[in-house]
């Protein structure tokens, strides 16, 4: 029997208040575009009649406007994991309209199959093409597909006949086995395939096919300043010193980096230095710069959960499928950032700090301690396990007013046992093999602004002893003054001594 075409209205009404959605993609990429605009008008109108309504949101990592930024608008979102980063959204969770359940992006998979959150009720799915079969080419993301495709008691597929069916060869579909039955995920290099091109889906739970053909909608990049230029240039040289030194092998390893302007301009220079060999990318997002780094040859081989492309980037990949095709690989979150490979192979990890604290702790998450920015997304997976885990920040933000080192951060979400090297505008601080009054006067000489240098070695100074010399009652003044005085400079250790 041939599945239906139906109207973005009529899937909206497959969906209830209280019901457990899933959906494709990770970023704006493969996420699903005009369902949940209809289903956020539907949320208004019941809204306006009285009645509640309000789902829970499972995603591979952020989506796009259409589903994070229309749900949080008409407050219909109730429960939302793994990650975020919509504006609309992120006010939400902190006056806890919606609860954020903030998660390692690899793991929200298998916590679904292992019922952590009850039944999934639906799953919509963006496809580049579909057959009478239940067999899906998925978009430019997958994220938890395959998982909520299987667990899904019904299924909406939106058709986006804007991608081409060239797309067909470039996912690697595959589910592995839960405890105690899994066994080893046989990646050995970034390009080894070992699943389907497509994903199947039992036609029987397929309610409807909507049509669209929106594209993903991921802005260019500006220009990079010359803050993130300077951290870009201090990553690369880094990188080039531990080849130069024997600790990353001649034949290099492949990276993973961050969405953002600091991993586009690190990635940009890699490809400008001769002497880094070609090299390839387990990562789970690529941005423009590696499909730049493809055509230059410098990258071989890009295995991802998504391709946030630049609209006008995605269109020269998908017009090129022909280079392209050998080159990608797109997998589901879980194997992207899976530890054990990251691990296996061996991954140069390049993620970003909002602070990190002069003993190494890094905060990605909490502005000034309190407020969620974006989430942990897969920072976690990859910085645990990697063979050599980079985090870099600003020195300074708004304009000197804010240090991004601190003496405590405020929130941590990787601690000083996981991070390998601090990288600022300023400089580079290798923390390995060092005791945490080492990594402190590493931090303070090399990554941190000349305006907090004094401050920071004197709040090391105020310490009375221990591993790591804390004094505690001082350790968050930075937040504290910048609370307020609104100028963490106006610091008084003083009031402490
Ligand atoms: N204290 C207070 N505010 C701070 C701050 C600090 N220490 N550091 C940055 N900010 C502010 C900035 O001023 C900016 O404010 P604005 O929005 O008013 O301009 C905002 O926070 C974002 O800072 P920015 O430097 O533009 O951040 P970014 O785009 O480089 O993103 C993270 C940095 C940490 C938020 C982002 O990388 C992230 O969400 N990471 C976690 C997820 C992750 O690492 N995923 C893995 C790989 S994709």
């Amino acid at each position: 029997m041939a599945i239906p075409f139906i109207s973005a209205q009529e899937a909206a009404e497959h969906i209830k208040h209280g019901d457990n959605v899933g959906f494709s993609g990770f970023t704006a990429s493969g996420t699903p575009k005009v369902v949940t605009e209809a289903l956020a008008e539907k949320a208004v109108k019941e809204h306006e009649q009285g009645h509640e309504f309000k789902i829970n949101i499972f995603t591979g990592a952020s989506t796009n406007d259409h589903v994070d930024g229309a749900l949080a608008r008409a407050n219909a979102i109730n429960m939302r994991t793994p990650y975020q980063s919509s504006a609309d959204l992120r006010k939400r969770l902190n006056a806890h309209d919606a609860h954020y359940f903030d998660l390692h992006l690899s793991e929200l998979a298998q916590k679904l199959r292992y019922g952590v959150f009850g039944k999934l009720n639906v799953a919509i799915i963006e496809a580049a093409d579909i057959d009478d079969n239940g067999e899906i080419i998925l978009g430019t993301g997958m994220g938890i597909a395959p998982t909520i495709a299987m667990l899904a008691e019904k299924v909406i597929v939106e058709l986006n006949e804007a991608l081409p069916k060239s797309i067909r060869g470039l996912h690697d579909v595959y589910l592995p086995a839960d405890p105690p039955y899994r066994r080893e995920i046989p990646v050995y290099k970034a390009s080894d395939r070992i699943g389907s091109p497509v994903l199947k889906v039992d036609p029987a739970k397929i309610v409807g096919i909507v049509k669209t053909n929106a594209k993903d909608g991921v802005k260019s990049f500006t220009e990079p300043d010359e803050t993130t230029m300077l951290i870009g240039q201090n990553v690369c040289n880094f990188l080039l010193n531990e080849l130069r030194a024997g600790r990353l092998p001649k034949s290099f390893l492949p990276m993973q980096s961050g969405v953002g302007n600091v991993a586009n301009a690190v990635l940009h220079g890699l490809g400008e230095v001769d002497e880094i060999p070609q090299f390839d990318m387990y990562t789970e997002v690529i941005q423009d710069s590696v499909a730049e780094l493809m055509k230059k040859g410098k990258c071989r081989f890009a295995s991802t959960c998504s391709m946030t492309f630049s609209d006008a980037m995605m269109d020269e990949v998908l017009a090129n499928m022909d280079f392209f095709h050998d080159k990608i690989l797109i997998r589901p979150g879980e194997i992207s950032n899976n530890p054990e490979i990251v691990r296996r192979l061996g991954l140069i990890t390049m993620n970003t700090a909002l602070e990190a604290d002069i003993f190494g702790n890094i905060n990605s998450t909490h502005v000034l301690g309190t407020k969620m920015m974006n989430g942990i997304g897969g920072s976690g997976d990859f910085t645990r396990n990697g063979y050599l885990s980079i985090f870099s920040c600003p020195s300074i933000t708004k304009g000197g007013l804010i240090s991004n080192i601190v003496p405590m951060v405020s929130h941590l979400d990787h601690s000083e046992h996981s991070v390998d090297a601090l990288i600022t505008d300023q400089g580079i601080a290798d923390l390995r093999a060092k005791d945490p009054v080492q990594r402190a006067e590493t931090i303070i000489e090399n990554c941190v602004h000349p305006d907090y240098k004094q401050l920071l070695w004197d709040y090391l100074k105020l310490g009375k002893g221990g591993q790591t010399p804390h004094t505690l009652n001082a350790a968050l003044a930075f937040h504290t003054e910048f609370a307020a005085s609104g100028d963490m400079r106006n610091t008084d250790w003083s009031k402490f001594a």
